[in-house]
């Protein structure tokens, strides 16, 4: 179990070097919408933020920017109380997981185009 797991990581940590790398470059000029796909965001809240893949999951679009902005902010520094929260931190940050948190310029694109949605 535990070889299984520290060999998915090293699977997972070898895909976001190879796609970190070819895709720094793009990182600096995708658009909140792309970043979203780019995050994993979509994965959990739905392509455009209205279509959720749970109902612990909120929709996102149509909500104040800095209402989002800060919400995001709080449950990526791992701030969130809830359990719901700790889901979101969790893709993330726990060891095994695929998806780079975004830097804080990048939560700020994602949120001001979701707000526009
Ligand atoms: C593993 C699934 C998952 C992923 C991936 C995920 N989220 Fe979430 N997100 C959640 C859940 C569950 C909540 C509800 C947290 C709560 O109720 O406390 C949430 C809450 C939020 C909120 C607060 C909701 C509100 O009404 O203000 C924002 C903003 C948000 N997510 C943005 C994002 C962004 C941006 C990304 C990508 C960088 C992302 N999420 C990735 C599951 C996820």
């Amino acid at each position: 179990m535990k070889h299984t797991t520290f060999a998915r990581s090293l699977v997972c940590l070898a895909l976001v070097t190879a796609s970190a790398a070819s895709l720094a470059e793009e990182a600096s000029d995708q658009s909140g919408q792309e970043l979203f796909k780019f995050h994993g965001c979509a994965n959990c809240h739905g392509a455009d933020g209205k279509s959720p893949v749970s109902k612990l999951v909120p929709e996102l679009a149509g909500k104040p920017a800095d209402e989002l902005y800060a919400n995001a902010t709080k449950i990526l520094s791992g701030e969130g109380t809830s359990e719901e929260s700790k889901l979101m931190h969790a893709a993330f940050y726990s060891p095994s997981n695929c998806d780079s948190p975004p830097t804080d310029e990048q939560v700020k694109l994602i949120t001001g185009w979701l707000a526009t949605q």
